[in-house]
């Protein structure tokens, strides 16, 4: 084959390659894609793609094309050495001698599938590695320097387009989780609206008549006691219901135009005792200038309420409560971030903290956060938390300047 020949295969080999990968938005179809288009093309008896798990420092096999089930079988495709040689230098290799090259894990089941050579093709992103083709041939075969260059260069079309597949994956995954949040908060939302209203009468009437019956009670004795435990807890039943219902209702926002500062300093005010008794120590940094927005100032105050009372029962006694306000660089939105030092949510709570009812404390309703989450979300803004286990915890609040 004269060079031009072999030039212009090259090109289209390409020009087709990176036509099809790049049209491709899933992982699964772009990596069978990668082993049966560079063993058709490579005439390869067959191929594997293996990538890198970066939290393992593993090389899983993801896809594979023409290679008998008897190899695939036996576990981990790979070994580490060959993983470091790609890097390393950072181009095709060649393997010839299966039987003794420890970088082939099982020659035995490869060689009886008759495959007498290898070619790993190092799946480069951005400078580093993150995986690698295998092709498997049944000949001996010589490639040229230029061939061996090619098809790093085709790999990093794969590379890319994976990339890209595993983004958009990503973000369909975040939607998805979003949506069903949202489908299961309303769900629970209409549920917890019916029960809220069966139990607020009945309850009205107990708090009324052991009331009443209280300013009766002779003044000592076990009556009086046992009637103002039933007030006590009668009324955290009823700051239960009232979180339920507001976490419930589906009612307008009354909005007006007001300043984010505010709505927090209104919060410190309430809470402002709790944090002194407990030697927490308040760091403000609120810009100064930030203007008014329309917001349910009511509602924004009772989030920064929730948001202050997690933070102070995380901290217990001696800590820091750190408050920040500013305008988002675009101008479009307002933030506001709330941390502590408190002990942190470990990562397997993250994703459950905003579900009504989940609370890790004794005494906890687990409504605070579902109630905040749906206060700015009603806002038309969003809330990230972010934490570490035994360092803080931290979260984000974004709501739009201009609201629908
Ligand atoms: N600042 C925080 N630090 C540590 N954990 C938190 C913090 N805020 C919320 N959490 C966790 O999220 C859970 C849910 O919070 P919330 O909805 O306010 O309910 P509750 O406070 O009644 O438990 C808490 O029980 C706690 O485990
Ligand atoms: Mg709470």
């Amino acid at each position: 084959m004269d060079i031009h020949e072999n030039y212009r295969r090259f090109y289209y080999f390409f020009r087709d390659i990176s036509g099809l990968v790049h049209s491709c938005t899933r992982v699964d179809e772009i990596l069978e894609l990668v082993v049966w288009k560079s063993s058709i093309e490579l005439q390869a008896k067959g191929a594997l793609v293996s990538i890198i798990d970066t939290k393992t420092n593993h090389v899983d096999l993801f896809a594979s094309h023409g290679i008998g089930e008897k190899y695939l079988s036996k576990g981990p495709l790979s070994r580490k050495d060959i993983i470091k040689d790609l890097c390393r230098l950072n181009k095709a290799v060649v393997i010839e001698d299966l039987a003794s090259d420890p970088r082939v894990d099982f020659p035995q089941e490869l060689m009886e599938d008759g495959v007498v050579m290898l070619l790993d093709i190092p799946l480069n992103l951005r400078d580093d590695l993150i995986g690698m083709i295998r092709l498997c041939f049944t000949d001996k075969r010589k490639f040229t320097p230029e061939e061996l260059e090619f098809v790093v260069a085709v790999a990093e079309q794969f590379s890319c387009a994976l990339d890209k597949a595993r983004l958009i994956e990503e973000k369909q995954s975040q939607y998805d989780q979003l949506a069903m949040q949202t489908e299961k908060l309303s769900a629970l939302g209409r549920m917890a609206a019916g029960i809220a209203h069966e139990i607020n009468n009945p309850l009205a009437g107990i708090l009324l008549f052991s009331s009443n019956t209280l300013k009766k009670a002779p003044e000592e004795g076990p009556i009086k006691q046992a009637l103002e435990v039933i007030i006590r807890e009668a009324q955290r039943c009823k700051s239960i219901i009232q979180d339920l219902l507001e976490f419930s209702r589906d009612r307008q926002l009354e909005k007006v135009m007001a300043g984010m500062n505010k709505a927090v300093e209104k919060a410190l005010s309430i809470l402002g005792n709790e944090v002194r008794l407990r030697r927490i120590s308040v760091e403000k940094n609120l810009a100064p200038g930030l203007p008014e927005i329309p917001l349910d100032l009511n509602l924004m105050q009772q989030v920064f309420v929730n948001l202050f009372m997690n933070a102070i029962e995380a901290i217990g006694q001696n800590g820091v409560i750190t408050i920040q306000s500013r305008t988002s660089p675009d101008g479009r939105k307002q933030r506001i971030e709330v941390s502590d030092t408190g002990c942190g949510i470990p990562e397997e709570n993250l994703s459950r903290i905003f579900d009504p009812f989940f609370s890790t404390k004794s005494n906890g309703t687990g409504l605070g956060l579902a109630v905040t989450y749906g206060i700015v979300q009603k806002h038309g803004g969003n809330i990230q938390v972010f934490s570490k286990v035994g360092q803080g915890t931290r979260f984000l609040i974004e709501i739009p300047v201009q609201q629908g």
